[in-house]
């Protein structure tokens, strides 16, 4: 059929219409799966090659105006036209809010404890978080044979040279059980003086509870300098622990015992919920988080081991310096008054989006 006798033809009977259902039977009948105009369409692709391409464009110019005659007509019987049915922007609407994400909390607290340091002068340096055994232990005058590494040895890798066949490389590998190596990598490539935080994750042998984790987070910090005493040391942290856990708390140094520093000491804050006045009487009046105690531990500390220096080529007669070290977790744990390390580690969004 000659395509200008259709057009000619849609146009006479689309006149005649006096309702939208006959309008509809008229778009069935041009435009439906098996109109007309469809017909027409499928024709196309069985034309030879030559005559396609012109067949088709007056095919598409046919539908077009049988479309636009449909449009037209349809207003006058009552109906809406298509183009009123798309629904018109409302700009006004309150947009879809997407949720924001957040630093996580240990993330949080890591980045407030090097703000404090950074403030007095320390700058934030990290390290890898696979170690050599040199700079993991000995370096830090923790001896092959020395008990004190039972608690640390774990996790050892195998070299990649020892993988490309390349003979035994006499440095062992391991994931750090501690952030103190990173003083060893700074102390022997830079000059004193410096005063350096370590943030990272560290790697322990030890089962998972309430309290222990086999990975957690640690801030190292060391600061070294020709006359450098324990005073300074004692200053730098009760500025630190004010600074996290208020103005009002009290600190305290214990005697304690470190390979890497002499002589050491754990430090304590007072307990942050009963500040020690719940200590005494009976057991059920005993304060949780201190058991009764009135005090925190919350790192370790001491003077740097003269063996450390020589280890690292620095003079132990011309400098000296202090060091400690913190779990990022135990002090969040403080701080915020949570009483499990699982939870930091399990992304249960009920947790996290408290902070
Ligand atoms: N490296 C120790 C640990 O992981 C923490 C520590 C204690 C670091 C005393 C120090 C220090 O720098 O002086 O248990």
């Amino acid at each position: 059929m000659d395509i200008s006798l259709i057009q000619a033809q849609v146009e006479s009977e689309i006149q005649n219409l006096n309702s939208l259902e006959a309008l509809e039977a008229l778009r069935v009948k041009y435009l439906g799966r098996k109109g007309l105009v469809t017909e027409l369409t499928g024709k196309i692709a069985t034309l030879p090659q030559g005559e396609r391409a012109g067949f088709g464009q007056q095919v598409n110019a046919l539908k077009s105006k049988v479309l636009s005659l449909l449009e037209e007509k349809r207003p006058t019987l009552g109906g809406q036209s298509s183009k009123a049915q798309i629904r018109p922007c409302d700009i006004g609407m309150p947009g879809i809010a997407h949720e924001l994400g957040h630093l996580h909390i240990l993330t949080q607290v890591t980045e407030e404890i090097c703000a404090i340091f950074n403030r007095m002068g320390f700058s934030v340096v990290e390290g890898p978080e696979v170690e050599t055994e040199f700079n993991n232990f000995t370096g830090l005058n923790i001896p092959l044979d020395h008990p004190s590494r039972d608690a640390f040895d774990t996790f050892y890798l195998k070299s990649p040279l020892d993988k490309l066949g390349a003979g035994k490389s006499k440095e062992k590998l391991l994931l750090r059980s501690h952030t103190s190596p990173v003083q060893i990598r700074v102390m022997s490539s830079r000059k004193p003086p410096f005063a350096v935080v370590v943030p990272g994750r560290v790697y322990r042998p030890d089962a998972v509870d309430a309290s222990h984790s086999f990975m957690f987070n640690q801030i190292e910090g060391f600061m070294v300098d020709k006359g450098i005493r324990f005073s300074d040391l004692k200053g730098v942290l009760e500025e630190f622990a004010k600074a996290v856990f208020g103005n009002d708390i009290k600190m305290r140094f214990r005697p304690h015992f470190f390979p890497f520093t002499e002589p050491s000491a754990e430090v304590d804050i007072s307990c942050i919920i009963c500040a020690g006045h719940r200590s005494q009487g009976d057991q059920q009046k005993r304060c949780s988080v201190c058991g009764g105690k009135g005090w925190l531990e919350i790192l370790g500390s001491g003077m740097i081991h003269p063996n450390v220096f020589k280890n690292v080529g620095i003079d132990p007669k011309k400098y000296t310096g202090f060091a400690f070290g913190m779990g990022v977790e135990r002090i969040a744990m403080l701080k915020y008054g949570i009483n499990d390390i699982r939870l930091f580690f399990e992304n249960d969004l009920r947790f996290l989006k408290q902070f």
